[in-house]
């Protein structure tokens, strides 16, 4: 539920910019869609306008064949009751020859304009991801993942729907309607003058039904981006949900949110059928007018007969293409909440920038230092008033302090996952802001509780470390963080998939496998956020034994929630509200009276 309000809340606008809406109330695309439109298209201009040629033709063909009945009625049969059956058979070989160029040309448009939209939509779900990934945590922490799957699925979808079949219809009906009705001014002028008049209740028509359709469209989108994300949520979080009895509510909440996914789309529909409706019934008073109005015109002699046939087989012609607009109409209100919503997750630019002259360092000896940070999530709170910190390179320092003090904060400056509002965090000297990302990721590596393993073998997660080492290596980091033991027991060895999120691991085993990414990697820096507060006893000193060996001769930032970790650091900082309030070795603060002096008390007799 928690995500419901973000979905409108504004946030450095994402989700929240509106279309800009003229004042005839016409949907426009929002400046950020049309760019993002215009960018798809562009690389396929060729192809675009090869469609667009042939959809011409098919057009030609669909709208000649009433001329040839006209030809054929007042000229054709009078010929013919003459003897001479050569304007009849013209017509008859012409209709005939225009019904096959209108069925080559159908084929190609929709093989040519098929292709066309999947490539652009195979380049648009390309970007949404590539982009999505380049994000920085920020963006990640608020921008659920359930949101991100929506862009990608649903909202692609609909820009398919306006794409694939609506985009030929109304590229179709607007060539033909423009065709049909010069055609009927030639044809008639009067009649064509009837037609016209009949345009005049449609346009008020469609300006009412846009008016009444926009909101309904952006409602489904949001509607159908809460399912999802409730989806996602639930599923990601099953165990808990099936610990916490929280299906009843869970299925609760999905019924509410499809109801309104439901509802809007109902809604939707009922105003396109509204419109459609009443464009048919507009389209058939003009038709009656002008068949009383023609019939009157040929009693007169003012027109002939066969000319009043093909008005009529033409009028037919010009209503159905708007019931088709209708339907566009629809699928491009619909794609352009879409297009709206995914333009805003592309222009979401990373927080944390590249730089522009990285600063290349080949190696790096570890020295970190925080100099006078400030950092603060949202501008109602300081989470780090001022912070600074020097740690010489190889030294291992741990952290501990109550929950909420800033110590997860102050890893994720170090990693780089977020950037100081103010004053810097540096590495060798040099601030982080100036070394490029993927430099700085060797030099820097994190840790955290949770250790995310990718589906494939152990070996494929543990090479993540560094892609380009041997199987050797491999093997030799996990025999370092003492994975041996348990891999000879697996069916493959190294070579086991860990199934879904390392499902065939327990989590001692995948903090485990995560340690042999760090030894393969082996940074210069690695900080570790709890990783090891959630095993147990035994895990625990596996981990604490791994982790001995993976830290030797680098600098270390270790975050304990429990004591025995400490035993292995140099120097231990208490944290409270985000200043350092002790340092010291881990003997003199124990020899003290401070906070540390009094946990390490508590933990001594804990395991008495
Ligand atoms: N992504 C975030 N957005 C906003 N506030 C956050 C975020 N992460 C942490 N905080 C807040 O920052 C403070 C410090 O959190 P954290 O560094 O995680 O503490 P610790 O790791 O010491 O328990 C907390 O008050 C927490 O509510
Ligand atoms: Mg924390």
């Amino acid at each position: 539920m928690a995500d419901n309000s973000t979905e409108q809340k504004n946030w450095r606008g994402v989700g929240n910019e509106d279309s800009d809406i003229d004042s005839a109330g016409n949907l426009i695309l929002a400046g950020r869609s049309r760019r993002l439109l215009m960018s798809l298209v562009r690389p396929y201009k060729k192809q675009a306008l090869l469609a667009l040629a042939i959809i011409v033709l098919d057009n030609i063909a669909f709208v000649a064949g009433p001329l040839f009945i006209a030809y054929a009625l007042d000229d054709g049969i009078s010929a013919a009751t003459n003897g001479d059956w050569g304007p009849l058979a013209w017509t008859v070989l012409g209709y005939i020859g225009f019904g096959v160029l209108g069925a080559i040309t159908t084929y190609t448009f929709l093989i040519v304009s098929g292709r066309l939209s999947q490539d652009i939509l195979f380049d648009l779900r390309r970007r949404v991801f590539t982009h999505a990934q380049q994000l920085s945590l920020s963006f990640h922490e608020k921008y659920t993942s359930g949101r991100l799957i929506s862009r990608l699925t649903s909202d692609v979808e609909s820009l398919q729907t306006l794409l694939e079949s609506a985009l030929n219809d109304a590229l179709s009906a607007v060539l033909s309607i423009v065709t049909i009705a010069v055609i009927l001014v030639y044809l008639d002028v009067p009649l064509a003058l009837i037609v016209l008049a009949g345009f005049v209740p449609l346009v008020l028509v469609t300006r009412w039904s846009q008016r009444a359709q926009r909101t309904g469209y952006r409602r489904t989108r949001v509607a159908i981006a809460k399912v999802v994300v409730h989806f996602v949520e639930s599923m990601g979080g099953i165990r808990a949900v099936q610990v916490f009895r929280r299906e009843k509510r869970n299925d609760a909440i999905l019924e509410l949110e499809d109801t309104e996914y439901r509802d809007a789309t109902t809604a939707a529909l009922r105003g396109m059928a509204s419109y459609t409706g009443i464009v048919r019934w507009i389209g058939n008073v003009t038709l009656v007018i002008i068949v009383v109005f023609g019939s009157y015109r040929v009693i007169n002699g003012h027109m002939d007969i066969g000319v009043l046939a093909a008005y009529v087989l033409y009028l037919r012609r010009f209503y159905g293409p708007l019931d088709e607009l209708a339907m566009v109409f629809n699928a491009y209100q619909s794609a352009a909440a879409a297009l709206e919503k995914i333009s805003g997750v592309l222009e979401e630019d990373p927080s944390v920038e590249a730089p522009e002259h990285p600063v290349a360092l080949a190696t790096a000896r570890g020295v970190v230092d925080f100099d006078a940070v400030h950092f603060a999530y949202n501008a109602d709170r300081v989470v780090l008033p001022e912070f600074s910190l020097h740690i010489p390179a190889g030294q291992i320092v741990a952290m501990v302090g109550a929950t909420g003090a800033g110590k997860s904060t102050l890893a994720k400056l170090l990693a780089r996952f977020y950037d100081p509002t103010e004053g810097s965090v540096s590495l060798d000297g040099v601030d982080l802001r100036k070394i490029g990302d993927e430099n700085m990721r060797e030099h820097i590596v994190m840790v955290t509780q949770e250790s995310f393993l990718f589906s494939g073998s152990i070996a494929d997660n543990i090479r993540l470390g560094r892609p380009a080492a041997t199987d050797d290596e491999v093997a030799a980091a996990a025999e370092a963080v003492g994975l041996t033991e348990f891999i000879a027991t697996l069916p493959d060895g190294i070579d086991t998939d860990v199934r879904k999120r390392g499902g065939r691991l327990s989590s001692g085993q995948r903090q485990l496998v995560a340690f042999a990414r760090v030894f393969l990697a082996a940074p210069a820096v690695i900080v570790l956020d709890e990783a090891t507060s959630s095993l147990d006893i035994p895990s625990e000193r596996l981990v604490q034994r791994a982790l001995e060996t993976i830290l030797r001769g680098r600098t270390a930032l270790i975050i304990a929630h429990r004591l025995s970790t400490v035993g292995i650091a140099d120097r231990v900082l208490v944290m409270e509200n985000g200043s350092i309030v002790e340092d010291g070795t881990p003997a003199d603060l124990i020899a003290g009276h401070g906070q540390f002096a009094d946990l390490h008390e508590a933990w001594e007799d804990s395991l008495v």
